[in-house]
């Protein structure tokens, strides 16, 4: 290897956030269109009508003092310290409930308004501790500043009298503090509760001194709260505070990224003290969340800095060798000779990559690279194809592109919502919260799951109008079923399908639909749904107004996934719901780079931008581009490079970022395959399953430790900023993982030429035609940018398909249902499906190193108590499950949300073995696994089964081939 260092200057000064963005204007912006003029203490402004007092003063650049109010909540009015005076008023009203008037004079500083602003803020800190000095928060409370601000110089009411000072802290949440003794009982975090999150989790308790803040009957921990912080975002001041801050300090700088977990993707500011991130805020101007956050990107971002982390490269000749610590140059020229080596032996046919959906953009982008360019072949794929390939195919055969048509925010203009197979307060947790505000407004909600989610009735003021507990496995004839009322009962817009669509294939697809075998009633059985429910949720949907569907994984891990993607286009471009706010088709994707991965070239059949490699013209492009012959067959996906290997045939695979091992289906397969490969190299942060069966092994960097970006599942580019060094450091150099892809690729006698990942996207945006206006530095004017970002949108699309599709015409297709292959018998009576749980995620190798345990530690089963009573299985039995392809063991948790006759469980703990048991049954188009739908029967069993004892065996002596012991891996 050259001597290369792709180390560049990491902390370019557009990554610290910037704090005018982050001013707190009091209460919301109005968004009236009308614009009223006043006089706030002599300086005329204009502000929309409907603007309060205080707004309006803040933004004239003038600080009215305020503790109860805070520009994320509605105004309450209860501190009084707002008060203000206006001209040929009576009274002093209270500026933050005080809407602006045409003419009005007010004045915010008077020697009567500081009298009584004193007087308030008296009385405050009378039942305050007088603690600043070593108070956690000193320097970052705004009690501590309205002190200030007001003047207040003593306390005359001394502190002998009845107070709150000796209230007893509530410590139960693992991340944030509650200490009564300081609450002014302002309200902010009970309204926060309620208005930002929606959990409704805090109450105030008692009344006038006796009023406090409840959660609960007992502490934090055990009430509602789904520690989302925004009550604690909200508090001004210490009494809800992070344990973080507690323990380091005020944070002294920041640096605005973004979340690494789920495909809402939230901005937040890292805030710092020096390399150290002491507590993740989330960015108001946040272009997906609004300063929102859940419990994830708001806390468990400890997994960065875990004991676990292995920061060394690692090589070993088998599986059954103790790993060697080696430097990087070592362990990327044993890399890359072993590729050569194999190349040379078998062919180029033999080798592949995959990448993750955790991977950023640029990473992303480059391994795809490498595997074409460098290894030569198109044997490239990505965790997508376990997830949401369908929805690539789906969307890019009937609309013409492979992403949601919407933004977040659209959902605030729906009347109708239809959740399709998904599990938005789990899964998406920020969205949701948006999302159940605009429910508790009135907009409608049809749910179709074979679970009662959450939001079908255990949301407070939320209540699904409809749930389709549909049997898993028949989405397809759901679908088809809901198609028909809208056909038969003339409820098709036919003017939009008419202008917007081919009218051939609408003719054929209706034609269809209106089959009586489609009928409600004809599949009423087969989905075990009431034929008159569907009938009415299909005219609600299609009557309603604006209705826009969301689908998670419920709808694409089947074996008809693509087929149901294509009929929800169908039913939407058939009711005229694309095209506009407030409608259109949302895949929500599950990891935070799910369609970024996607977007740039990581499925075998694509270049970046969704090219297929047999188009010449893209094919020459990337060519010149890459300065290498590029071949035109579509390459392996990961199913079909798995069976290649298991046969012998696939001998080495580059891994980065994904865990196939744990999130593939049938483990045993997967574990068989790599067993057959005589190089695999895995790049992580941990030790992960899939590094059990490695033979090289790089430390990659967590996503607080390099520079790229995520796109998400509005396709909203965001940037990821290094806030601290990479942790691989050996030899006095660490990596990002788009340099150790470039070193790999260097090895290997190709140069990639960047400094840093904003080349790679410089090169991304030559390329693509969709990305042609991205850059670093437009993100970094405008925060994100959805694509299509180019020369006609340049600063991004928000709502795509407005004026026409992007295939031209929306196409329907049939979409004829055919039953999956999987299914029960006497032998397995039971349907097991999966999904995932709010605390942690995917497969968990983050959040199960994080304090998000307290909420989850182990995945269980929940099983109907009727199928539990048959089999004499109570709550908290262990319960073997087996199924065609393997057997695991899980606890049992008996609920009525699961229906009799399917159970549930999560994927979260690799010891869970959840894919043990999943088949190889796969999507037709995409071969994305059928994990939704898995034959199963469940029996009381008191040990582990034999795969699981196996796992036990097998990852303690890898954990120890690594010089770490397995009670030492284990979540600290
Ligand atoms: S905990 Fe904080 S936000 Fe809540 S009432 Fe007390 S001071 Fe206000
Ligand atoms: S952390 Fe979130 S859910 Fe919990 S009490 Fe605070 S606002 Fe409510
Ligand atoms: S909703 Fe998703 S992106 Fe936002 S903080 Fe939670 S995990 Fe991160
Ligand atoms: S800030 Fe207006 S009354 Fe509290």
């Amino acid at each position: 290897m050259d001597d290369i260092k792709y180390n560049t200057s990491h902390q370019p000064e557009h990554s610290r956030t910037n704090y005018d963005d982050q001013l707190d204007y009091g209460t919301p912006a109005s968004l009236s269109n009308k614009q009223v003029s006043l006089t706030i203490d002599d300086r005329e402004i204009t502000v929309p009508e409907g603007t309060s007092i205080m707004r309006a003063s803040i933004m004239a650049g003038i600080n009215v003092p305020k503790l109860c109010a805070t520009d994320s909540l509605e105004p309450f009015g209860s501190c009084r310290l707002c008060v203000v005076e206006i001209e040929g008023r009576r009274g002093y009203p209270a500026s933050c409930t005080t809407p602006v008037a045409d003419g009005i004079k007010v004045h915010t500083q008077t020697a009567k308004l500081a009298d009584i602003r004193r007087g308030t803020m008296e009385l405050y800190i009378s039942d305050h501790p007088l603690d600043c000095l070593t108070c956690a928060t000193n320097g970052d409370c705004e009690l501590q500043d309205m002190a200030g601000a007001v003047g207040l110089r003593e306390v005359r009411y001394g502190y002998d009298g009845e107070n709150h000072l000796k209230s007893v802290k509530d410590e139960s949440n693992p991340y944030f503090s509650f200490d009564p003794s300081k609450c002014i009982v302002c309200s902010r975090c009970v309204r926060a509760c309620e208005e930002t999150q929606g959990t409704f989790a805090l109450t105030i308790s008692g009344r006038g001194f006796e009023s406090k803040v409840a959660a609960g009957v007992t502490n934090f921990l055990d009430s509602e709260c789904v520690s989302c912080g925004a009550c604690v975002q909200a508090c001004p001041t210490a009494t809800l505070i992070e344990k973080t801050v507690i323990d380091h300090g005020v944070p002294e700088h920041s640096v605005t990224t973004t979340c690494a977990y789920c495909g809402v993707g939230c901005s937040f500011n890292a805030e710092m003290k020096g390399e150290e991130v002491v507590r993740m805020v989330p960015n108001k101007n946040g272009g997906a969340n609004h300063g929102h956050s859940c419990v994830k990107g708001r806390f468990a971002w400890g997994y960065a800095t875990h004991q676990d982390r292995i920061t060394t490269p690692m090589i070993r000749k088998s599986i059954k060798d103790e790993w060697q610590s080696v430097s990087w140059e070592e362990a990327i020229n044993y890399a890359a000779s072993e590729i050569k080596r194999i190349e040379a032996k078998y062919g180029k046919d033999a080798m592949g990559g995959i990448t993750s959906s955790r991977c950023t953009n640029e990473e992303v982008y480059v391994t795809q690279k490498l595997v074409r360019a460098v290894f030569g072949t198109n044997n490239v794929d990505t965790c997508a194809r376990v997830c949401h390939s369908p929805t690539g195919y789906g969307l890019k055969q009937t609309i013409g592109e492979s992403a949601g048509t919407q933004t977040f925010d659209s959902v605030m203009q729906s009347d109708v919502i239809m959740i399709i197979g998904a599990n938005p307060t789990d899964g998406h947790p920020v969205f949701a919260s948006q999302m159940k505000r605009r429910l508790r407004e009135g907009a409608k909600l049809i749910i179709a799951d074979p679970r009662a989610i959450d939001l079908v009735e255990n949301t407070p003021h939320i209540r699904a109008d409809y749930h389709l507990n549909l049997r898993p496995g028949t989405n397809v004839a759901l679908i088809s079923a809901l198609a028909h009322v809208v056909v038969t009962e003339g409820l098709v817009k036919e003017d939009f399908v008419k202008e917007r669509c081919e009218w051939d294939s609408f003719v054929l697809w209706r034609d269809f639909v209106a089959k009586s075998e489609n009928s409600p009633e004809a599949l009423a059985d087969e989905l075990g749904v009431d034929a008159n429910k569907i009938r009415q949720a299909a005219r609600l949907f299609a009557t309603g107004g604006n209705a826009a569907i969301y689908y998670g994984l419920g709808v694409t891990e089947h074996s008809q996934g693509s087929t149901t993607v294509m009929g929800i286009a169908n039913l939407a471009m058939a009711t005229g719901n694309v095209g506009r706010e407030g409608v259109g088709i949302n895949p929500l994707r599950g990891q935070n780079n799910v369609q970024g991965s996607c977007d740039m070239g990581s499925m075998p059949h694509e270049y970046p931008g969704y090219r297929h490699v047999s188009d010449p013209a893209a094919k020459a492009l990337f060519e010149a581009a890459w300065g290498r012959p590029l071949s035109d067959e579509p390459g392996l996906r990961i199913p079909n490079m798995l069976d290649l290997a298991s046969e012998g045939h696939f001998k080495a695979l580059y891994c980065v970022g994904e865990d196939i091992v744990q999130s593939d289906p049938n483990t045993q397969h997967v574990t068989h395959a790599l067993e057959n490969m005589e190089c695999v190299i895995v790049q992580d942060l941990f030790l992960n399953e899939t590094a059990m069966y490695a033979h090289v092994f790089f430390p990659g960097a967590s996503f607080l430790e390099k520079s790229g970006t995520f796109t998400n599942a509005e396709r909203r580019i965001s940037p990821v900023r290094r806030v601290m060094a990479p942790k691989n450091n050996v030899g006095g150099q660490g990596y990002e993982d788009w340099e150790i892809t470039a070193m790999m690729a260097q090895a290997l006698g190709y140069k990639m030429d960047y400094q840093h990942a904003s080349d790679i996207m410089d090169e991304i945006a030559a390329l693509t035609p969709t990305f042609k206006g991205v850059s670093f530095a437009k993100l970094d004017q405008l925060g994100s940018i959805q694509w299509p970002c180019n020369d006609d949108y340049p600063t991004g699309t928000p709502t795509m398909h407005i004026d026409e599709f992007v295939r031209g015409k929306g196409k329907f297709f049939i979409t004829k249902y055919v039953p999956t292959t999987e299914r029960v018998n006497a032998k397995y009576p039971l349907i097991l499906t999966t999904g995932r749980i709010l605390s942690q995620y995917n497969v968990g190798a983050q959040t199960r190193r994080t304090k998000n345990v307290a909420w989850h530690h182990e995945d269980v089963v929940e099983i109907h108590p009727h199928d539990a009573n048959e089999r004499g299985i109570k709550d908290g039995d262990w319960i073997g499950i087996s199924s065609r392809a393997g057997e695991t063991v899980l606890r049992a948790q008996l609920t009525e949300r699961v229906q009799a006759g399917v159970i549930y469980t999560t994927f979260h703990h690799p010891e869970s073995g959840a894919n043990v048991i999943t088949t190889d049954n796969s999507d037709w188009a995409t071969n994305c696994p059928e994990f939704k739908v898995t034959a199963v029967q469940v029996s009381r069993v008191n040990q582990l089964s034999d795969w699981q004892l196996h796992y036990k065996t097998f990852s303690e002596a890898q954990l120890a081939f690594a010089g770490r012991n397995a009670e030492a891996a284990k979540i600290d």
